[in-house]
C-alpha cells in the first residue's frame, strides 16, 4: 500500500458498497430486453454514464457552448470547465493539472507519445512490450521499428495468464528505452505488478509508459506513488464520457516534441493537444470524477466523523474511499463467479482462478466452453439481455499466444461496480444451460 494511502483516514472508512444508490444513478441499467433486464456485463468494452454526466454534457450544450480563450462570457465558461476537468482528473490520478493531457482517446495519446519518444531513439535501441496486453499499447511502439528500433515481447505464463516475470528481467538491458505495458489486462482481467515493473524498467534507465484503461474502473490510480513516467487511461471506461486522458510527469512534457501546428502554444500540457477538445465531454468527465468521489463519500460512516474532518477530506481522499468500497463489492463479485464457474462441464477460464488470489485479478474473465463458439455463446447471451463480448478484444497478442485466435478468442464477461450478485448467478445459470 503507498505513503499516501496510509496517510488517509481509514479508521473512519465503511467499505462497503451503497449499491442501491449506485445503481440509481444510471440510468440505463433500467432497460430491458425481451422482458428480462439488461445484464451490462460489457464493462470492459465500455462502461454506463451516470445521469449527472448526462447532465453535465447536456448543460454544457445549452449554456457554454464555444471555443476556447474569446472574449465573451460561454468561452470564458468553455475555458473554465477544461480547466475543472483538468483538476478533476489530476485528482483521480494524482498529479499536477498541467500533467494531465487530453485528447479523443487512449491510442491517439499513445501514438502521439510514441512518435515524440521515437523522434530521439536510434537503430539498437529497444522497446520491451507484453503479450498481455491491448493493441494500443503495442502498435503505437511497435511501428518504431521502422526507425531500426528492436522490440522485444515479455512472454506470459500460461497457466495463469500473468506475466513471465523472469522473461522481463532478461529482456531488459542497458538498450532498453522504453517498457510500455497495460496495469491490467482487458482480456483476462490480470493485475500487473505495476510498481516491480516501473522500478526495474527506471534501474534500467528506460522509461515507463503504463496504460492503465482496464485497471482504471477497477482500482484506485496513484501516478506519484507508482513513479510512472506516463500513463494513459480512458474516461468512457469509467463511467464517463468517450476520451482519452494521458498523465505525463511534467519534464518529459516539457522536454520531448510532441508534432504540433504553429499557433498553439509550448505551454504544457496544451502542446500535447491536437486542434480543438471535445467540451461537452470534459464537462462530463468533472461529472463522472465527482460521482466516484461522492460514491466515496457515502461509503465513509458520516456519524463518526466531525465537521472538521469532514471539510479536511478532499476530492481525491473521497476517491480512495469510493475505490476500497469498489474493490471490497467487486472481490464478492470475483470470488462468486470463480466459484460457479468452476462447476460447469467443459469450461476453460483463461487467468488467475485460484479465490486466494482475487487481488490480484479484476472482474473480467475470459472464457471458452468445450464445443461452443464465443460469438455463438455471446449471441445467445445476448438475446437473454445478458450482455457480453467475444474474439480478441484487440489483445490480439494474447489471444494468438493462447491459441485461440483463429477459433473465435474468447467469451468475455466482465463486471463493474454497479453490477449485482444476482447478476453473476444469472450468467452462471445461462452458461451452466448453454454448456
Ligand atoms: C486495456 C486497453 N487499453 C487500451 C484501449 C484503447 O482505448 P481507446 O479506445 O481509448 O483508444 C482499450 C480499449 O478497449 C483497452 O481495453
Amino acid at each position: 500500500m503507498t505513503t499516501l494511502l496510509n496517510a488517509l483516514p481509514q479508521a473512519n472508512f465503511n467499505s462497503k458498497l451503497d449499491l442501491a444508490w449506485v445503481r440509481s444513478q444510471f440510468p440505463s441499467l433500467s432497460r430491458t430486453i425481451n422482458g428480462q433486464h439488461a445484464a451490462f456485463l460489457d464493462g470492459p468494452g465500455g462502461t454506463q454514464v451516470t445521469q449527472s454526466v448526462i447532465d453535465a454534457i447536456s448543460h454544457y450544450l445549452n449554456t457554454s457552448n464555444a471555443n476556447t480563450h474569446g472574449q465573451y462570457a460561454t468561452s470564458h465558461e468553455t475555458d473554465e470547465i477544461i480547466d475543472g476537468a483538468r483538476s478533476a482528473m489530476a485528482d483521480f490520478l494524482g498529479c499536477d493539472p498541467a500533467e494531465t493531457v487530453f485528447g479523443p482517446n487512449m491510442t491517439t495519446l499513445t501514438f502521439a507519445i510514441s512518435r515524440s519518444i521515437g523522434r530521439e531513439l536510434r537503430p539498437g535501441d529497444e522497446i520491451l512490450l507484453t503479450q498481455l496486453d491491448h493493441s494500443a499499447n503495442v502498435s503505437p511502439w511497435q511501428v518504431l521499428d521502422e526507425r531500426g528500433v528492436k522490440i522485444q515481447f515479455v512472454d506470459i505464463r500460461e497457466e495463469d495468464c500473468t506475466l513471465d516475470m523472469d522473461d522481463l528481467a532478461r529482456k531488459l538491458s542497458s538498450r532498453t528505452k522504453v517498457v510500455a505495458v497495460g496495469y491490467a489486462s482487458n482480456a483476462v482481467g490480470t493485475i500487473n505488478d505495476m510498481k516491480k515493473i516501473i522500478r526495474m524498467a527506471h534501474d534500467a534507465g528506460a522509461l515507463a509508459c503504463i496504460d492503465a484503461v482496464h485497471y482504471a474502473p477497477h482500482g484506485f490510480i496513484d501516478v506519484g506513488d507508482l513513479d510512472c513516467d506516463f500513463l494513459a487511461c480512458s474516461t468512457y471506461k469509467f463511467f464517463g464520457p468517450h476520451m482519452g486522458v494521458l498523465y505525463g510527469k511534467r519534464e518529459h512534457l516539457e522536454r520531448f516534441h510532441p508534432y504540433k501546428v504553429r499557433p498553439n502554444t509550448d505551454e504544457v500540457p496544451g502542446r500535447w493537444e491536437m486542434g480543438t477538445l471535445n467540451h461537452e465531454c470534459l464537462a462530463g468527465i468533472t461529472a463522472c470524477v465527482d460521482y466516484l468521489a461522492e460514491l466515496g463519500r457515502r461509503t465513509s460512516k458520516a456519524d463518526s466523523r466531525t465537521t472538521d474532518d469532514v471539510r479536511r477530506t478532499t476530492r481525491r481522499d473521497s476517491l480512495y474511499s469510493g475505490y476500497r468500497a469498489i474493490q471490497f463489492h467487486e472481490h464478492e463479485l470475483s470470488l462468486r463467479m470463480l466459484r460457479g464457474l468452476a462447476e460447469i462441464p467443459g469450461l476453460r477460464l483463461y487467468g488467475i482462478s485460484d479465490p486466494a488470489r482475487v487481488a490480484e485479478r479484476c472482474p473480467t474473465f475470459g472464457i471458452r466452453i468445450e464445443g461452443h463458439h464465443p460469438a455463438e455463446l455471446a449471441r445467445q447471451l445476448g438475446e437473454r439481455g445478458i450482455f457480453t463480448w467475444d474474439g480478441n478484444y484487440y489483445a490480439l497478442n494474447l489471444t494468438e499466444r493462447l491459441g485461440v485466435e483463429q477459433d473465435g478468442g474468447l467469451l468475455r464477461i466482465g463486471f463493474v461496480h454497479y453490477n449485482t450478485e444476482e447478476e453473476v448467478d444469472r450468467v452462471l445459470a445461462e452458461l451452466g444451460s448453454l454448456a
